[in-house]
Formats: C-alpha cells, sequence, structure tokens
C-alpha cells in the first residue's frame, strides 16, 4: 500500500480507537513478535533515543511512527528496565507540538543533570514547499516521570557552510563543560559532524568540525555518539552512502566508529584509525551508547535499516531493537559483546557434544523457538564447520568457518521468508584459527551471533517458518567437534 503524506503526517493522538484496535490484532497474530527484544506496539521503530541510566532505571527511548510499518511523523516511545533484560513499555514519551516540530520529533540522546534527565532531540519541520529545518531541542524529565519541554529549540539551525541535514544531537560532559556532537552534512553534500559546547545546557556555541581524515565518505552521516574507553577517544557514527568495497559496506548505511587519541575539545581535530564497521550482519544501524553506573559503555542499536520492505510490514509493525551489548576495545578494535544480565534471562541449560566428519548431527535435544546457545568448535580435518539454526523444512540460517575462504560467514539464504535480498544473503569476516565459540541468541524473528567473546557480532532478522526450530552441527569434508550449551528463554 502506498502512504500518502496525509496519512504519513499524523500525529499519534488522532489514532482513533477502531485503528488502534486493528493494529493491536493484526500485531497479536504475528508469530514474528520478539521474546526478549524492544519491539514497537505496533508501527514502526527505528532508532534508540536518549538511552540513559537516570533515577535507578535504564531509560531507552526509540523513533516511532505508530500508525503502520512506514516512515512518517516521528515520535519519541519510551522503554525502561532495572536490568537490561526485561523493558516496561512506559508509552508515548514525546510528540510533535510545535511549529518547529511539525514534521517529527527526530532522534538525539539523554543527559543526566542535577538529577533531570535532559533529552536532546532534533526537530524536523517542513515548510509548504517541503523545505525542511532542523533543530536541536531539550525535553527535561523529572524523577516523577513528567516530561517538559523547552518551547524554543538551543540551537536554531545549522550553521553557514551545513544543509538542512542536521540532526541526532548526543551531549557528554568534560570537566565543567558539556559537549554535542551533531549528524550533519556540507553543501558540497559531503557527511561530517559538527562540534558544540555549553556551560549550562541551553546557550550552545559552535566550535566548528570535527575534523576527521574523512573528508568524502558518503553523504551524510547519522547519529554521532562521542565516547571514551581506555583512554581512546571513540566516534561512532552511521555513515550513509558508502559504497560496497570487498566484504566491507554491504548493508543500504553502515555503522562503525573511527578509533583515535582523544577527540580535541579545543580545535575538533580527531586523529583517528581508518573507519571500522563494528556489525558485520545485516540489520543493525544508528546505534547509541550510554555509560552503565559501573562504567561499562552499553549499547543498544537498531535491528533494522531504511528503505528496506521486512515481512512483518503486512502485519503493521516493523523492527525492533538488538539485544543490549558491552562495549569493549581489543587488539585495537571496537568490539561488542551482550551485557552479562541477559544470563538472568536463561532456562535450565541443555548440553550436547558431537563429533561429525562429512555431514549433519541435529542437536535433538536443542529445538527450540527462542534461546541462547553458547558452542566451541574445533575444526580437525573440516574444510567448514559449524551451525544450522532455526531448521525446518528447507530452511535453514547457517553460521560457519570457510578454511578454503579463511572467513566466518553468517548465510541467510535460506532463512525463510526472504527481504533485502539486493543486499546479498552471506555476510563474512576474515577468520584463520582453527577454534572457534559462538555465542548465539535467537528470537523469534532474528539471530545475534557473537564470535570469541565479542571479537566480532552478527546481527540479523530472519523470518523462519514456525516450524523451523531445528539445530545441527555439520562438519564438510573432514571432522571436527562442537560442545554446545543452550539456555530456553
Ligand atoms: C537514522 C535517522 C536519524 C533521524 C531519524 C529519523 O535512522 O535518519 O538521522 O534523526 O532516523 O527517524
Amino acid at each position: 500500500m502506498e502512504w500518502t503524506r496525509e496519512q504519513r503526517y499524523r500525529n499519534y493522538e488522532t489514532m482513533t480507537t477502531t485503528e488502534q484496535e486493528t493494529l493491536i490484532e493484526s500485531v497479536s497474530s504475528s508469530f514474528w513478535r520478539q521474546g526478549v527484544h524492544i519491539q514497537p506496539p505496533y508501527g514502526l521503530l527505528n532508532d534508540p533515543n536518549g538511552f540513559t541510566w537516570f533515577n535507578g532505571r535504564f531509560y531507552l527511548f526509540y523513533q516511532w511512527f505508530p500508525f503502520g510499518p512506514v516512515h512518517g511523523l516521528k515520535h519519541w516511545y519510551q522503554t525502561s528496565s532495572t536490568h537490561l533484560t526485561k523493558w516496561e513499555n512506559d508509552g508515548l514519551a514525546l510528540e510533535p507540538e510545535y511549529t518547529h516540530e511539525s514534521h517529527g520529533i527526530f532522534s538525539g540522546s539523554g543527559f543526566v543533570h542535577q538529577n533531570q534527565l535532559y533529552l536532546f532531540y532534533t526537530a524536523n519541520h517542513r515548510d509548504r514547499d517541503w523545505v525542511r529545518t532542523s533543530s536541536q531541542c531539550i525535553a527535561v524529565m523529572n524523577t516523577d516521570g513528567t516530561i517538559t519541554k523547552v518551547k524554543e529549540p538551543v540551537i536554531a539551525k545549522q550553521p553557514p557552510g551545513y544543509t538542512e541535514h542536521f540532526r541526532d544531537p548526543k551531549v557528554w560532559q568534560s570537566g565543567e563543560r558539556f559537549y554535542m556532537v551533531i549528524g550533519a552534512q556540507r553543501d558540497d553534500l559531503s557527511g561530517c559532524i559538527l562540534l558544540y559546547r555549553s556551560d549550562n545546557l541551553s546557550e550552545w556555541t559552535w566550535i566548528g568540525e570535527v575534523k576527521t581524515n574523512e573528508t568524502q565518505f558518503g553523504f551524510m552521516w547519522e547519529c554521532p555518539d562521542y565516547f571514551e574507553i581506555d583512554g581512546k577517544g571513540i566516534m561512532l557514527f552511521s555513515p550513509q552512502g558508502l559504497e560496497p568495497d570487498g566484504e566491507s559496506y554491504q548493508n543500504l548505511y553502515q555503522s562503525g566508529a573511527f578509533i583515535s587519541d582523544r577527540l580535541n575539545l579545543e580545535t575538533g581535530v580527531l586523529n583517528h584509525a581508518p573507519f571500522q564497521e563494528i556489525d558485520a550482519g545485516f540489520d543493525f544501524y544508528a546505534p547509541q551508547t550510554t555509560l552503565a553506573p559501573d562504567g561499562r559503555r552499553l549499547l543498544m542499536g537498531w535491528m533494522g535499516l531504511p528503505e528496506i520492505e521486512y515481512p512483518t510490514d503486512q502485519e503493521g509493525w516493523a523492527h525492533c531493537m538488538t539485544i543490549p551489548r558491552e562495549l569493549f576495545l581489543q587488539n585495537g578494535r571496537l568490539c561488542q559483546r551482550p551485557v552479562k544480565e541477559l544470563e538472568e534471562l536463561r532456562g535450565t541449560a541443555k548440553a550436547e557434544d558431537h563429533l561429525a566428519s562429512y555431514g549433519s548431527v541435529e542437536l535433538t535435544s536443542f529445538s527450540a523457538k527462542r534461546y541462547e546457545l553458547s558452542a566451541t568448535i574445533t575444526l580437525s580435518s573440516a574444510k567448514q564447520a559449524g551451525l544450522k539454526l532455526a531448521v525446518g523444512q528447507d530452511e535453514e540460517t547457517v553460521i560457519y568457518v570457510d578454511r578454503v575462504l579463511n572467513r566466518v560467514i553468517l548465510d541467510r539464504s535460506k532463512s525463510g521468508v526472504p527481504f533485502a535480498e539486493a543486499y546479498g544473503t552471506t555476510r563474512s569476516v576474515p577468520y584463520t584459527k582453527d577454534e572457534i565459540e559462538l555465542q548465539v541468541f535467537i528470537d523469534s524473528s532474528s539471530i545475534e551471533v557473537f564470535i570469541n567473546g565479542g571479537e566480532y557480532a552478527f546481527t540479523a532478522r530472519i523470518f523462519p517458518h514456525e516450524s523451523s526450530t531445528g539445530v545441527h552441527f555439520f562438519s564438510e569434508d573432514g571432522s571436527s567437534s562442537v560442545k554446545a550449551i543452550q539456555w530456553e528463554y
């Protein structure tokens, strides 16, 4: 169905009870509703926003278009959790009210100051000729949960030299001062990040562009996020417009980081290593981080991409978040592993150990719809060995080591209902070891695989048939062994 502008630019308040009931009914009959991932009640979810620890809880807002599985008038939906495992759906948090927000409350971040949660967001406005103005705004949440917007933008528009693609503020503190990075586009239509500073969170001074080594690297950099780990400055962002390059940049848009010396907050200079993608899978975009009270740098990502049709579109909802992950640096790379709190979701452990050569073994006790699985695979003479997951008649999602290609490969060519095939059906990373540890999270319509404790991560949506719940271990052209544990959740 084609959505008209009128249908796309409706405020949530105008949803009728009948419309809401129809959506709820359609979503409730979906087999692909997730078990442990944040997902919209109906409509479309995209970027994580305002991810923060505040007043004894984690808050995670997200971009939400309530009326259906398309990008329209964006609102912020609120979720929260004490432990990163079970998330409460708290309901609508921010909706467009003022003229400068008339075409959506776009992405932004959270920052706790004087016992209040400051929510920074981009207000998106279009005039009659559909010309866009983007401004940066604040809403403040008190400890009783009420949210009040500051009526006027704190940054009314982009500085000279940049287009109206000016969005996704992320705020942090260094010393006595506050800093903000904003995703931007230069007048020559190349992507970049702008740096601002403030003494009081409401008056912001433009410092300049973040000066990186990449001056022509895609047409827009979305959702920047700056933080430090082990004394290194990490600039995480989502560049749009990179061409595929070998096995890199295979998705429509990318997400990754510049790992650098610290960002120079006076000059904006960032001395950094080449751009590194942080997820090797298919569906991962616009991630955002926050600092946990115990000092861990946590990340949530949107398990989806814009401009692609997903099978649940038919059911009136689209997309979900990744599981929460912890970031760390290893051998100069930014890596991610599932947060340890997820172990609390584990049910009873089942174990299977197998030796295989020339074919597959079914791990019969593992058949399930949603689970965490941990497997150590040792390749002896095998040329390929790995796991087939969500196996059913003619369906399987395969993660394996290929010793001829020296790769770890995720293959979703037979995962179920096909989608996004124009972007390929396999993803791979270089790999030369004889042993591999896989930590896999399977939910009703997703797979997340962490290799060797987070050295690499693969994130993907899959849409298998209800009966595709099998788990197989396989070894081709020689032998290998597996030791696996599975916990349903
Ligand atoms: C990224 C993004 C952001 C923007 C938001 C709008 O997916 O395009 O740049 O703020 O989505 O929903």
